[in-house]
């Protein structure tokens, strides 16, 4: 049974039961930010973001070179860096990838599992290596690599965790499959983890992109796992790697549960859920490029 204060409390009542029960983080200074997918795009731009909040970053990918160039913009702007080369493929790896960043950095604070790889070929055309590839890393890296984090944030007394998902996470798309199935994945374990978690000062945060301007078309997976090497005509329309970077630490600090992020296109999560009938005529003559 619910009891409910008379008069001029209640109003105050009300309040305290539907306020959102996360707390409000005001800064990340001093804080380990561990970011996923930080050589390029939306993962760059988070660093950079970060930094300039003083945070103290991990910043990991496969390309060790970029990642270099990153770390100085990082320590340019005032802020501590170091690089963790990683190819999340190899996700059975992760246990050991946290010892080795904790034995750096001594806690881990945040974790924003942004790496990813998308796909620009047909399901018929994507070969069974491809499709396993693209699940090791947008699906089984992520999760993976939580798991390792989560005993770690449990010990030190809390700690946030983001995963970014993408607008295909929430509706299927032409020349996706396998890479919306690894996104929809995400939302599965996520969701399933934030309700588990619950109560606890560990915080989950989904992130859901619409289009974002980055190299994620170029850097997609043709159906043979080679580059597909365009600029989709949509993806240069998408909104700057810095606008997205800035509206995720926005969400962060408030302990958001799901953010969408992105221009007109993210209408489509709304009307694949009110209208689907008009869901599937738009994805059936929509350019998927
Ligand atoms: N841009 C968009 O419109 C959009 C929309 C929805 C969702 N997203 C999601 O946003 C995230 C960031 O993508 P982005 O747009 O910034 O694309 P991006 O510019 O292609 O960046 C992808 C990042 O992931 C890293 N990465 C790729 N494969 C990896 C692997 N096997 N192991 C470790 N790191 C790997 C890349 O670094 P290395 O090559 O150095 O490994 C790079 O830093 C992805 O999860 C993507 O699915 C993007």
């Amino acid at each position: 049974m619910v009891c409910t204060p008379a008069g001029g409390d209640k109003a105050a009542w009300i309040f305290r039961t539907l306020a959102p029960k996360s707390h409000f983080i005001l800064t990340y200074s001093g804080k380990v930010v561990w970011i996923t997918g930080a050589s390029s795009g939306i993962g760059e731009a988070l660093a950079l973001a970060f930094a300039r909040e003083g945070a103290i970053l991990v910043l990991s990918a496969r390309n060790a070179g970029r990642l270099d160039g990153v770390r100085a913009a990082c320590e340019a702007l005032g802020a501590q860096a170091i690089v963790y080369p990683l190819d999340l493929a190899n996700n059975g790896e992760a246990e050991r990838w946290v010892r080795e960043v904790l034995d750096k950095t001594g806690r881990i604070d945040v974790l924003v599992n942004n790496a990813g790889r998308s796909q620009r070929a047909r399901a018929l055309e994507t070969t069974r290596e491809t499709d396993r590839e693209l699940m090791e890393i947008n699906f089984f890296g992520p999760v993976h690599l939580t798991k390792a984090v989560l005993p770690v944030m449990w010990e030190q007394g809390g700690g946030q965790i983001a995963v970014v998902t993408s607008i295909v996470g929430k509706f299927g798309f032409p020349l996706r499959s396998t890479y919306s199935a690894a996104k929809h994945g995400l939302h599965g374990f996520f969701e399933s983890l934030q309700a588990e978690l619950a109560g606890s000062p560990v915080r989950i945060t989904i992130v859901v992109p619409g289009r974002v301007r980055t190299q994620v078309s170029v850097n997609a997976a043709r159906g043979d796992g080679s580059a597909y090497g365009v600029m989709d005509a949509g993806q240069a329309q998408g909104i700057p790697a810095g606008v997205c970077a800035r509206k995720i630490i926005r969400a962060l600090k408030r302990g958001r549960k799901e953010i969408l992020i992105g221009g007109r296109e993210t209408w489509l999560v709304h009307i694949r859920r009110f209208v689907p009938a008009l869901y599937r005529r738009i994805v059936q003559n929509v350019s998927p490029t």
